[in-house]
């Protein structure tokens, strides 16, 4: 039965937003459909900079989530303030994202919806999700791990 309370929004930010932001933002879109609850949720992701806006994820992000039986999709925009207001859950993949997002002019009031997406793992642990960009095949697989692990916990923060 489709749910009668408002949407959560849930934002995912990394750097880029082409690789581990919009990789977040599908594979919770997925666990959120897995369970029957797509109308309980908006979900999108953005960057910190504005460098790639416009580009499709990146294609070894992709692969790797592919590989894993997720569909991609998404273009790379940067933050707005707006997001803030309109977002009730901001999810940061490091500690660079997760300040430069607090540290935003007129952000103030909206820290407490800022949380690190390592503090949502469940059966993981680990200090941030790294930056995987100039890395090889392993690191990409390892943001992938810990992007399952950390939006199976968001999920659960909202049951
Ligand atoms: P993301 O990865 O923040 O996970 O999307 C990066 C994407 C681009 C760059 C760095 C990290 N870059 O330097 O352009």
């Amino acid at each position: 039965m489709p749910s009668s309370n408002p949407p959560h929004r849930v934002l995912f930010v990394c750097l880029g937003n082409i690789c581990r932001s919009p990789a977040a933002e599908n594979i919770f879109r997925h666990l959120v459909k897995e369970a029957g609850r797509d109308d309980e949720f908006i979900i999108d992701s953005a960057g910190t900079i504005d460098f790639h806006e416009g580009k499709p994820p990146d294609e070894r992000m992709s692969d790797t989530l592919r590989y894993r039986g997720y569909q991609v999709s998404g273009r790379s925009r940067p933050i707005l303030l707006k997001d803030l207001e309109s977002f009730d859950l901001i999810v940061t993949m490091d500690e660079s994202n997760f300040h430069d997002v607090r540290d935003m002019e007129g952000a103030e009031k909206y820290h407490d919806k800022i949380r690190p997406l390592v503090s949502f793992l469940r059966e993981m642990d680990a200090p941030r999700v790294p930056d995987p960009y100039y890395g090889g095949q392993r690191g990409f697989e390892q943001v992938a791990d810990l992007l399952e692990d950390g939006c199976q916990g968001i999920l659960d923060h909202f049951s």
